[in-house]
């Protein structure tokens, strides 16, 4: 069976929005009102879990009266699977119908203005990876092959969304996320590198779903939680310990930001 049959089977909604939850917003689909889960490892063609645990699950529900499908966990290229296997999630919710997607992501800062706690809206991306998930034969009937990208975040979801954090006086940064395949950080050169090339923040995900979304007609939204400064911005070492410590931290903000976009959007 194909992965969208498989889950259209189990669900009873048709979801509008879909949320990618990153580090620092695990517990968000607690939220969701009566949810159906259904574990990535259990949808046909989708990618086996890696030794690092599962890879994730989507939560179907109702979020403030909006019909959401959550993905809680995704895909990383670093794990070493094809990038297809990466998007497929992203593929499906999209086949799902959703209008709408909040991407959101643990990232490190680059523009020095930036401190780990941080809330960035993206406003655009750098993918200098040679990673593609286009690349291949084009899916005509989803999008056209050379694809549009002067809006690939939705600037009317990007005012809705300052609008939000001005309402809660919520400090709110916005810049260019760069997406680096990892797994290893960038060194101190390379984070130079990015922002002479215009980077405010790195990460190493985001970017493949997003263009999928993008090709597929879904209007994004993308949010990086500034967990750390990035190497050489700061004399400290960067340690995945302290990437999950910062997002932790901040995780009621996030939270909360997301919350009031999603009651809006
Ligand atoms: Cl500094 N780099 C990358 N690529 N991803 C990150 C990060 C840095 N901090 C959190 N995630």
């Amino acid at each position: 069976m194909n992965p969208l049959d498989y889950i259209k089977e189990k669900i009873n909604i048709e979801p509008d929005l879909g949320i990618i939850l990153g580090s620092g917003l695990g517990d968000f689909a607690k939220n969701i009102e009566d949810p159906i889960h259904i574990p990535f490892a259990e949808v046909p063609g989708f990618a086996a879990s890696t030794v690092q645990g599962h890879a994730g699950e989507f939560i179907f529900g109702q979020l403030f009266g909006k019909k959401v499908v959550a993905m809680n966990g995704r895909v990383h290229y670093y794990e070493g699977h094809p990038i297809s296997q990466v998007v497929l999630p992203v593929k499906v919710m999209a086949d799902l119908g959703i209008k709408n997607l909040i991407v959101t992501n643990a990232a490190g800062g680059v523009n020095k203005d930036f401190n780990p706690g941080d809330l960035m809206i993206i406003t655009d991306h750098i993918n200098f990876t040679g990673v593609n998930p286009l690349i291949g034969p084009n899916e005509d009937d989803k999008g056209p092959r050379f694809l549009d990208m002067s809006e690939t975040y939705n600037l009317d979801s990007i005012a809705l969304a300052k609008k939000v954090a001005q309402e809660e006086k919520m400090d709110l940064k916005e810049g260019v996320y760069m997406w680096f395949t990892g797994p290893c950080y960038e060194t101190a050169a390379e984070v130079r590198l990015a922002r002479t090339l215009g980077a405010d923040a790195v990460g190493m995900s985001t970017v493949p779903e997003v263009i999928i979304a993008h090709h597929r007609g879904v209007k994004v939204l993308g949010i990086s939680l500034i967990t750390n400064h990035a190497t050489g911005v700061s004399k400290e070492p960067l340690s995945h310990e302290d990437v999950v410590l910062a997002s932790k931290k901040a995780e009621g903000r996030f939270k909360l930001l997301v919350e009031k976009i999603v009651q809006v959007i």
